[in-house]
């Protein structure tokens, strides 16, 4: 499939026009960026270990009954996705505390979250994605009350699937975040799922195995996405 036309370059993808009007390539390039672009770096073979990453957990969706944008892997660190009318609204669902939630509430890090929590916010860099609710989302036309409902049940969906997937291999799936875009009528999970998008911990010893370790300089970025991949079976370039 060629690529045509840079339809948008986001912070780590890129996203091209194709010969057909209903598929996209997402491009994974090695740039990372955190705290709404302030910290910026070039990781090597990031591109790649998120795209083969992202194309793995896609699969296990989608077998598991969610529908995903993605169609199939083009390169290393090109994928074939389906054209979604994406919502501009990110559905975070939280097993354990982190981040923000600890900042925003002054709880401690580390909690087990019993049920989960969801929280909305929206995609608006310049307004540092802020949290939202249903009510906003439906008054404001980000998306209709049916959508979110079912986004709210896809993205718990995802949870029961993914918990038991990273916990079969020695992980604590803290948190992620999901987007959602229209595709026929459909709500269709969209954007990527890799660990620049979710916290990942080590079951026992609680390292850190995700973009925190870029956030917090913790070092060993990519090797830590690739023992994570590893561990779920992934195989990565040479
Ligand atoms: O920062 P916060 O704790 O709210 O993030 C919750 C989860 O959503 C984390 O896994 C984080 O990586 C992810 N996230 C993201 N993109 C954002 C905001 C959060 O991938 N813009």
């Amino acid at each position: 499939m060629e690529k045509h036309k840079e339809l948008y370059a986001g912070k780590a993808k890129s996203v091209f026009t194709t010969d057909n009007p209903d598929r996209f390539v997402l491009v994974f390039r090695d740039d990372t960026s955190a705290f709404d672009g302030e910290k910026k770096e070039q990781l090597n073979r990031k591109g790649m270990v998120n795209n083969r990453f992202n194309a793995f957990i896609m699969e296990k969706l989608e077998a598991a009954g969610v529908p995903t944008h993605f169609d199939r892997l083009l390169s290393s660190t090109e994928s074939l996705v389906k054209k979604l009318d994406m919502i501009p609204v990110e559905c975070v669902v939280r097993n354990v505390s982190a981040g923000s939630l600890c900042r925003r509430l002054g709880v401690e890090e580390g909690q087990d979250l019993n049920p989960p929590t969801y929280e909305l916010f929206l995609k608006n860099d310049a307004l540092h994605d802020p949290m939202i609710n249903e009510s906003l989302s439906v008054t404001f036309g980000w998306a209709k009350q049916e959508e979110l409902d079912e986004m709210k049940r896809l993205t718990y969906q995802v949870n029961s699937v993914l918990k038991s997937l990273f916990a079969d291999a020695g992980m604590l799936l803290v948190d992620y975040k999901l987007e959602f875009g229209r595709c026929d009528g459909r709500i269709v999970l969209g954007d990527e799922f890799s660990p620049d998008g979710c916290r990942i911990w080590d079951r026992e010893t609680r390292k850190k195995m995700d973009k925190d370790r870029f956030r917090q300089g913790l070092g060993d970025v990519i090797e830590t996405y690739e023992e994570v991949g590893r561990r779920l079976g992934i195989h990565f370039d040479e």
